[in-house]
């Protein structure tokens, strides 16, 4: 299910990585990511590596935690064999699929495996996503209890209409049930919003951000809806049930959404992703994990981002377990195969499950460096820009793309304009 996977070269079935991985790791922290590839159905614009009971071919979800647990003692060990020298880990983030349709004690057996492979290290920030039907008081709090330190909720609307279109079974008011939830146990909150789905208005957009801003999440993602070929949405779309996304409309739900959140003193720092100010919401209110080690000196919302997106972007290192999953180490990216019988025979093997991999050269590096950091703000710094694209920096700032004051301070910090046409601002820096 979902798109398919690169092709790059043959992976090795005992996982060991080239002499370059261990050598290009230095500084960078570790992070971990668990993917559980389970939904109950599957939404219409979803293609990611996710499948029903129905497509799972003999595949039972109660031994899934075990085979992720498997790959998380052949990763520690293909680390050491492959001279990778040994880290705790910063972050750790269960993603799907569904992960809260395991039962917690299975999510936390595959937590624990992670620490006793590495060690989580102290402060290290322990995320989950979960739908909202998919969880109650006492499996978050479970969870709390046993380590995780933030719940990522998949809210996508407030509006029941642009929930149905999206195939979403959760009644949209037991949202701010889980959020109440989550707090109580002490974990921070993010919610995930979709704008840009058929028959959406700008009014009813504006509904599912009062909606999401009155439970005063800790952070929020944004993101438009991408028609993703091969979905049922697409399909919908080919045949005229839907009309194709409108870019106009999407730009002014971009723009509504980030003068809201600017209002409720939200601050940008990706270009989908808020998180509140330390003076926002519930200023005062339950601390979090600690200073940011991935960029640099603590800023005033830095506690509430996503340490571990940031690490994706950034280019750091993280081990991605489960079907599906990408991992980057030392400059090495690998995939692992998609189906979960697949992944099953391999793991159940003694085998590595990687099915490609590939050691980008430095062109290649140097493009995704810039596409991903021009979107996180000041998180491309102009010194390091190739002269060329240096040269774009007086015309993007005279066409309102990046900001003047930021640029002379030496970084790269796309405007809303800015934002708004990330793509084309990344095309002139590469
Ligand atoms: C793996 S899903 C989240 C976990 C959980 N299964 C859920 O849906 O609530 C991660 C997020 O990606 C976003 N997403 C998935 N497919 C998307 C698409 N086609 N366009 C835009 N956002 C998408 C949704 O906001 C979703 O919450
Ligand atoms: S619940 Fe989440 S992962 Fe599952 S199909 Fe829906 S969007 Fe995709």
């Amino acid at each position: 299910m979902g798109s398919a996977l690169p092709l790059g070269d043959p992976a090795p079935l005992d996982g060991l990585l080239p002499p370059s991985a261990a050598e290009r790791t230095h500084g960078h922290p570790f992070g971990v990511y668990l993917h559980v590839p389970f939904c109950r159905v599957r939404c219409g614009y979803c293609d990611f590596n996710t499948y029903t009971s129905s497509e799972l071919r003999g595949v039972k979800q109660v031994d899934y935690a075990g085979q992720a647990v498997i790959e998380v003692g052949l990763a520690a060990d293909v680390l050491e064999r492959s001279g990778v020298p040994h880290r705790p880990v910063s972050t750790v983030f269960f993603g799907g699929g569904t992960p809260t349709l395991l039962p917690s004690s299975q999510l936390i057996q595959m937590l624990r495996a992670v620490d006793d492979a590495w060690g989580i290290a102290p402060g290290a920030e322990v995320t989950t996503e979960a739908n909202p039907d998919s969880v109650d008081a006492q499996y978050l709090a479970d969870l709390a209890a046993a380590g995780f330190t933030r719940v990522s909720f998949g809210m996508q609307s407030a509006v029941p209409h642009v929930l149905q279109t999206l195939d979403r079974t959760h009644d949209p008011e037991r949202v701010p049930e889980v959020v109440r939830f989550a707090r109580d146990a002490g974990l921070q909150v993010s919610v995930d919003l979709i704008y840009g789905t058929p028959g959406e208005s700008l009014g009813d957009w504006e509904r599912s951000l009062d909606s999401a801003l009155a439970m005063e999440p800790d952070h929020l993602s944004a993101y438009a809806l991408i028609v993703e070929q091969g979905t049922k949405l697409a399909r919908q779309i080919r045949s005229g049930v839907y009309p194709e996304p409108d870019d106009d409309l999407e730009a002014d739900m971009y723009e509504l959404a980030d003068a809201r959140l600017s209002a409720a003193r939200y601050e940008w720092y990706e270009v989908s992703n808020w998180a509140r100010a330390a003076s926002g919401p519930r200023a005062g209110g339950a601390a979090a994990s600690g200073a940011d080690a991935l960029t640099g000196p603590a800023t005033p919302t830095s506690e509430f981002r996503s340490r571990h997106n940031l690490a994706y972007w950034q280019g750091h290192d993280w081990w991605g377990i489960g079907p599906g999953a990408h991992s980057h180490i030392g400059g090495t990216r690998w995939w692992n195969v998609k189906h979960p019988a697949a992944y099953a025979d391999r793991v159940l093997a003694g085998h590595s499950p990687a099915a490609g991999r590939e050691t980008p050269d430095n062109e290649s590096r140097e493009i995704e460096r810039v596409l991903l950091l021009a979107r996180i703000r000041q998180g491309l710094p102009v010194a390091t820009l190739a002269p060329d694209a240096r040269q774009q920096v007086a015309s993007l700032i005279a066409d309102g793309l990046i900001n003047g004051r930021a640029a002379i301070a030496g970084s790269i910090e796309l405007t809303l304009r800015g934002r708004l046409l990330a793509d084309a601002v990344v095309r002139r820096l590469t």
